[in-house]
Protein backbone atom coordinates (compact mmCIF):
# COMPACT_ATOMS: atom_id res chain seq x y z
CA UNK A 1 0.00 0.00 0.00
CA UNK A 2 1.41 2.90 -0.69
CA UNK A 3 -0.21 6.49 0.28
CA UNK A 4 -0.33 10.53 -1.54
CA UNK A 5 0.06 12.15 1.29
CA UNK A 6 -1.26 16.22 0.83
CA UNK A 7 0.42 18.72 1.60
CA UNK A 8 -0.23 22.14 3.15
CA UNK A 9 1.05 25.76 1.64
CA UNK A 10 2.84 27.49 4.48
CA UNK A 11 3.24 31.50 3.96
CA UNK A 12 6.51 31.10 2.00
CA UNK A 13 5.04 28.77 -0.79
CA UNK A 14 7.07 25.84 0.62
CA UNK A 15 4.34 22.77 1.02
CA UNK A 16 4.41 20.50 3.96
CA UNK A 17 2.75 17.10 4.28
CA UNK A 18 0.04 17.30 6.31
CA UNK A 19 1.20 14.14 8.07
CA UNK A 20 4.09 12.89 9.24
CA UNK A 21 6.20 10.38 11.17
CA UNK A 22 7.00 11.60 15.11
CA UNK A 23 10.35 10.28 15.99
CA UNK A 24 10.43 10.87 19.98
CA UNK A 25 11.30 8.23 22.42
CA UNK A 26 12.55 6.09 19.11
CA UNK A 27 16.22 5.87 20.75
CA UNK A 28 16.08 1.98 19.58
CA UNK A 29 18.59 2.74 16.51
CA UNK A 30 17.56 -0.72 14.70
CA UNK A 31 14.14 0.20 15.71
CA UNK A 32 13.93 3.73 14.83
CA UNK A 33 15.73 3.28 11.28
CA UNK A 34 12.94 0.40 10.77
CA UNK A 35 10.12 2.62 11.04
CA UNK A 36 11.22 5.57 9.39
CA UNK A 37 12.06 3.17 6.30
CA UNK A 38 8.30 1.87 6.75
CA UNK A 39 6.97 5.30 6.60
CA UNK A 40 9.07 6.47 3.52
CA UNK A 41 8.11 3.17 2.17
CA UNK A 42 4.18 3.70 2.28
CA UNK A 43 4.20 7.68 1.21
CA UNK A 44 5.26 9.55 4.49
CA UNK A 45 7.56 12.13 3.25
CA UNK A 46 7.91 14.37 6.65
CA UNK A 47 9.92 12.89 9.68
CA UNK A 48 9.73 15.13 12.93
CA UNK A 49 12.45 14.94 15.07
CA UNK A 50 14.69 16.98 17.71
CA UNK A 51 18.37 17.33 19.04
CA UNK A 52 16.43 16.11 22.34
CA UNK A 53 15.31 13.17 20.53
CA UNK A 54 19.00 11.30 20.10
CA UNK A 55 17.86 10.35 16.80
CA UNK A 56 18.81 12.47 14.40
CA UNK A 57 21.93 10.36 12.95
CA UNK A 58 18.99 7.43 12.19
CA UNK A 59 17.12 10.01 10.64
CA UNK A 60 19.72 10.87 8.67
CA UNK A 61 20.35 7.28 7.53
CA UNK A 62 17.10 6.37 7.55
CA UNK A 63 16.37 8.77 4.63
CA UNK A 64 19.57 7.97 2.74
CA UNK A 65 18.94 4.69 2.70
CA UNK A 66 15.13 5.13 1.56
CA UNK A 67 15.52 5.52 -1.80
CA UNK A 68 13.48 8.35 -1.67
CA UNK A 69 14.70 11.87 -2.56
CA UNK A 70 16.15 14.08 -0.22
CA UNK A 71 14.36 17.08 -1.79
CA UNK A 72 11.10 15.03 -1.33
CA UNK A 73 11.27 14.20 1.88
CA UNK A 74 10.44 17.56 4.49
CA UNK A 75 12.64 17.55 7.40
CA UNK A 76 11.69 19.00 11.04
CA UNK A 77 13.85 19.41 13.87
CA UNK A 78 14.20 21.33 16.95
CA UNK A 79 17.07 23.38 18.89
CA UNK A 80 17.09 22.11 22.69
CA UNK A 81 16.46 24.58 25.54
CA UNK A 82 20.05 24.36 27.13
CA UNK A 83 21.02 25.34 23.86
CA UNK A 84 18.90 28.43 23.55
CA UNK A 85 20.26 31.94 22.64
CA UNK A 86 21.53 33.44 19.36
CA UNK A 87 25.25 32.30 19.22
CA UNK A 88 24.11 28.85 20.39
CA UNK A 89 21.13 28.17 18.45
CA UNK A 90 23.46 29.16 15.51
CA UNK A 91 25.74 26.40 16.85
CA UNK A 92 22.99 22.98 18.15
CA UNK A 93 21.85 23.88 14.30
CA UNK A 94 25.29 23.02 12.81
CA UNK A 95 25.15 19.99 15.09
CA UNK A 96 21.81 18.84 14.28
CA UNK A 97 23.32 18.89 10.36
CA UNK A 98 26.46 17.19 11.07
CA UNK A 99 24.09 14.45 13.01
CA UNK A 100 21.54 14.71 10.25
CA UNK A 101 24.54 14.30 7.54
CA UNK A 102 22.64 16.57 5.43
CA UNK A 103 23.05 20.23 3.86
CA UNK A 104 20.20 21.81 4.98
CA UNK A 105 16.56 21.39 6.91
CA UNK A 106 13.70 21.82 5.97
CA UNK A 107 11.87 23.41 9.09
CA UNK A 108 13.90 24.35 12.31
CA UNK A 109 11.91 25.38 15.25
CA UNK A 110 12.57 26.19 19.26
CA UNK A 111 11.52 23.29 21.19
CA UNK A 112 10.32 25.49 23.87
CA UNK A 113 10.12 29.15 24.87
CA UNK A 114 12.66 29.63 27.59
CA UNK A 115 12.19 32.76 28.87
CA UNK A 116 14.51 35.71 28.28
CA UNK A 117 15.92 33.40 25.42
CA UNK A 118 12.97 32.17 23.00
CA UNK A 119 13.18 35.81 21.30
CA UNK A 120 17.21 35.62 20.29
CA UNK A 121 16.77 31.87 19.53
CA UNK A 122 14.17 32.78 17.05
CA UNK A 123 16.33 35.61 15.62
CA UNK A 124 19.17 32.94 15.20
CA UNK A 125 16.63 30.77 13.39
CA UNK A 126 15.65 33.92 11.01
CA UNK A 127 19.48 34.43 10.27
CA UNK A 128 19.53 30.52 8.95
CA UNK A 129 16.15 30.89 6.91
CA UNK A 130 17.69 34.08 5.12
CA UNK A 131 21.09 32.15 4.77
CA UNK A 132 19.24 29.34 3.30
CA UNK A 133 20.09 27.26 5.46
CA UNK A 134 16.33 26.05 6.06
CA UNK A 135 13.27 26.14 4.23
CA UNK A 136 11.03 27.26 6.89
CA UNK A 137 11.36 29.12 10.09
CA UNK A 138 9.26 27.70 13.06
CA UNK A 139 8.59 27.83 16.80
CA UNK A 140 7.11 24.97 19.03
CA UNK A 141 5.07 25.00 22.45
CA UNK A 142 4.27 29.35 21.61
CA UNK A 143 1.42 30.68 22.96
CA UNK A 144 0.09 34.05 21.42
CA UNK A 145 1.93 36.33 24.01
CA UNK A 146 5.38 34.28 23.00
CA UNK A 147 4.40 34.77 19.28
CA UNK A 148 4.26 38.80 20.05
CA UNK A 149 7.32 39.17 21.39
CA UNK A 150 9.14 37.94 18.04
CA UNK A 151 6.60 39.86 16.30
CA UNK A 152 8.03 43.08 17.84
CA UNK A 153 11.46 41.65 17.00
CA UNK A 154 11.51 40.10 13.79
CA UNK A 155 11.59 40.67 9.99
CA UNK A 156 9.96 37.34 9.38
CA UNK A 157 7.60 35.73 11.06
CA UNK A 158 7.71 32.06 11.92
CA UNK A 159 5.43 29.72 9.40
CA UNK A 160 4.74 26.90 12.02
CA UNK A 161 3.72 26.58 15.32
CA UNK A 162 4.23 23.30 16.80
CA UNK A 163 1.78 22.56 19.87
CA UNK A 164 0.28 19.86 21.57
CA UNK A 165 -3.17 19.82 20.17
CA UNK A 166 -5.94 16.89 19.80
CA UNK A 167 -9.73 16.58 20.62
CA UNK A 168 -8.93 16.58 24.61
CA UNK A 169 -7.11 20.17 23.83
CA UNK A 170 -8.01 21.62 20.50
CA UNK A 171 -6.28 25.12 21.06
CA UNK A 172 -9.04 27.04 19.02
CA UNK A 173 -8.09 30.49 20.28
CA UNK A 174 -4.35 29.91 19.51
CA UNK A 175 -5.79 28.41 16.28
CA UNK A 176 -7.53 31.48 14.96
CA UNK A 177 -4.75 33.68 16.05
CA UNK A 178 -2.03 31.43 14.27
CA UNK A 179 -4.26 31.41 11.00
CA UNK A 180 -4.50 35.05 11.18
CA UNK A 181 -0.59 35.66 10.92
CA UNK A 182 -0.29 32.97 8.41
CA UNK A 183 1.18 30.19 11.02
CA UNK A 184 0.78 26.47 10.38
CA UNK A 185 -0.20 24.79 13.13
CA UNK A 186 1.08 21.18 13.44
CA UNK A 187 -0.04 18.87 16.69
CA UNK A 188 2.28 17.30 18.37
CA UNK A 189 0.73 14.16 20.54
CA UNK A 190 -2.15 14.28 17.83
CA UNK A 191 -3.45 10.90 19.40
CA UNK A 192 -2.92 12.28 23.03
CA UNK A 193 0.07 9.81 23.42
CA UNK A 194 -2.75 7.07 22.71
CA UNK A 195 -4.36 7.72 25.82
CA UNK A 196 -7.74 9.28 23.96
CA UNK A 197 -8.25 6.25 21.70
CA UNK A 198 -10.90 4.43 23.99
CA UNK A 199 -12.80 7.41 24.58
CA UNK A 200 -16.31 6.81 23.74
CA UNK A 201 -17.62 9.47 21.57
CA UNK A 202 -14.37 8.88 19.01
CA UNK A 203 -15.16 5.16 19.27
CA UNK A 204 -18.55 5.53 18.47
CA UNK A 205 -17.89 7.56 15.51
CA UNK A 206 -14.67 5.10 14.42
CA UNK A 207 -18.01 2.69 14.27
CA UNK A 208 -20.25 5.14 12.53
CA UNK A 209 -17.17 5.70 9.20
CA UNK A 210 -15.88 2.08 9.45
CA UNK A 211 -12.18 3.66 10.65
CA UNK A 212 -10.27 2.89 13.95
CA UNK A 213 -10.67 5.72 16.67
CA UNK A 214 -6.78 6.89 15.39
CA UNK A 215 -7.97 7.45 11.81
CA UNK A 216 -11.14 9.66 12.88
CA UNK A 217 -8.83 11.76 15.52
CA UNK A 218 -5.73 12.22 12.32
CA UNK A 219 -8.73 13.03 10.27
CA UNK A 220 -10.48 15.73 12.78
CA UNK A 221 -7.02 17.22 12.24
CA UNK A 222 -6.43 17.50 8.44
CA UNK A 223 -10.47 18.57 8.29
CA UNK A 224 -9.72 21.41 10.30
CA UNK A 225 -6.69 22.31 8.30
CA UNK A 226 -3.99 20.79 11.22
CA UNK A 227 -0.49 19.14 10.47
CA UNK A 228 -0.07 16.19 12.13
CA UNK A 229 2.85 14.20 13.47
CA UNK A 230 1.61 10.83 15.25
CA UNK A 231 4.68 8.59 16.33
CA UNK A 232 4.77 4.78 16.07
CA UNK A 233 7.33 2.17 15.77
CA UNK A 234 4.67 -0.33 14.77
CA UNK A 235 4.36 -1.02 11.00
CA UNK A 236 0.65 -1.54 11.13
CA UNK A 237 0.20 1.58 12.90
CA UNK A 238 2.16 3.87 10.45
CA UNK A 239 0.28 2.31 7.89
CA UNK A 240 -3.15 2.73 9.78
CA UNK A 241 -2.80 6.47 10.50
CA UNK A 242 -1.53 7.39 7.08
CA UNK A 243 -4.98 5.78 5.82
CA UNK A 244 -7.00 9.28 6.76
CA UNK A 245 -7.30 10.67 3.22
CA UNK A 246 -9.96 8.24 1.86
CA UNK A 247 -13.09 9.58 3.95
CA UNK A 248 -14.44 12.45 5.29
CA UNK A 249 -16.20 13.18 8.86
CA UNK A 250 -19.11 15.20 8.61
CA UNK A 251 -19.85 18.33 10.20
CA UNK A 252 -21.80 16.87 12.97
CA UNK A 253 -19.28 14.46 13.40
CA UNK A 254 -16.80 17.38 13.70
CA UNK A 255 -18.82 18.54 15.74
CA UNK A 256 -19.09 16.22 18.38
CA UNK A 257 -15.45 15.62 17.94
CA UNK A 258 -14.72 19.48 18.97
CA UNK A 259 -16.71 19.32 22.43
CA UNK A 260 -14.33 16.31 23.44
CA UNK A 261 -12.37 19.73 24.43
CA UNK A 262 -11.71 20.09 28.33
CA UNK A 263 -7.78 21.95 27.36
CA UNK A 264 -6.64 18.63 29.36
CA UNK A 265 -2.66 18.14 28.46
CA UNK A 266 -0.90 14.77 28.70
CA UNK A 267 2.40 17.54 27.90
CA UNK A 268 3.59 19.93 30.05
CA UNK A 269 1.94 23.77 29.73
CA UNK A 270 4.14 26.65 27.75
CA UNK A 271 3.90 28.79 30.78
CA UNK A 272 5.13 26.04 33.42
CA UNK A 273 7.46 24.22 31.92
CA UNK A 274 10.41 22.13 33.76
CA UNK A 275 12.94 20.29 32.31
CA UNK A 276 15.55 18.54 34.15
CA UNK A 277 17.50 18.02 30.85
N1 LIG B 1 7.40 19.96 20.16
C1 LIG B 1 7.23 19.25 21.27
O1 LIG B 1 7.45 19.75 22.39
C2 LIG B 1 6.79 17.83 21.18
C3 LIG B 1 6.39 17.15 22.34
C4 LIG B 1 5.97 15.82 22.21
C5 LIG B 1 5.94 15.22 20.98
N2 LIG B 1 6.35 15.90 19.86
C6 LIG B 1 6.34 15.27 18.51
O2 LIG B 1 5.06 14.73 18.27
C7 LIG B 1 5.18 13.35 17.95
C8 LIG B 1 3.95 12.60 18.38
O3 LIG B 1 3.66 12.80 19.74
P1 LIG B 1 3.70 11.64 20.84
O4 LIG B 1 4.67 10.63 20.46
O5 LIG B 1 3.87 12.32 22.16
O6 LIG B 1 2.19 11.10 20.87
P2 LIG B 1 1.14 10.48 19.82
O7 LIG B 1 1.67 10.47 18.45
O8 LIG B 1 -0.15 11.16 20.10
O9 LIG B 1 0.99 8.98 20.37
C9 LIG B 1 2.02 8.05 20.26
C10 LIG B 1 1.60 6.79 21.01
O10 LIG B 1 0.42 6.24 20.42
C11 LIG B 1 0.67 4.92 19.94
N3 LIG B 1 -0.01 4.82 18.63
C12 LIG B 1 0.34 5.43 17.47
N4 LIG B 1 -0.53 5.13 16.49
C13 LIG B 1 -1.45 4.31 17.04
C14 LIG B 1 -2.60 3.65 16.52
N5 LIG B 1 -2.96 3.78 15.25
N6 LIG B 1 -3.34 2.88 17.38
C15 LIG B 1 -2.97 2.73 18.67
N7 LIG B 1 -1.90 3.34 19.22
C16 LIG B 1 -1.14 4.12 18.41
C17 LIG B 1 2.18 4.77 19.84
O11 LIG B 1 2.58 3.45 20.11
P3 LIG B 1 3.71 2.59 19.31
O12 LIG B 1 4.84 3.52 18.93
O13 LIG B 1 4.13 1.58 20.32
O14 LIG B 1 3.04 1.99 18.12
C18 LIG B 1 2.65 5.70 20.96
O15 LIG B 1 2.61 5.05 22.21
C19 LIG B 1 6.47 12.95 18.67
O16 LIG B 1 7.02 11.73 18.21
C20 LIG B 1 7.33 14.13 18.38
O17 LIG B 1 7.86 14.06 17.06
C21 LIG B 1 6.77 17.20 19.95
Amino acid sequence: MTVVIPTKTLANGVKMPYLGLGVYKMTNREEAIQAMRKALEIGYRAIDTAALYYNEEEVGEAIRTSGVRREDIFVTTKVWNSDQGYDETLRAFETSLKKLGLDYVDLYLTHWPVEDKFVDTYRAIERLYEEKMIRVPGVSNHHRHHLEKIFAKANVKPMVNQVELHPYLSQEELRAFCKENEIAVTAWSPLGRGGILQDDAIMKIAGEVGKSAAQVILRWHYQHDIISIPKSVTPSRIEENAQVFDFELSAEQMGQLDQLNKNQRFGQNPDNFKFDF
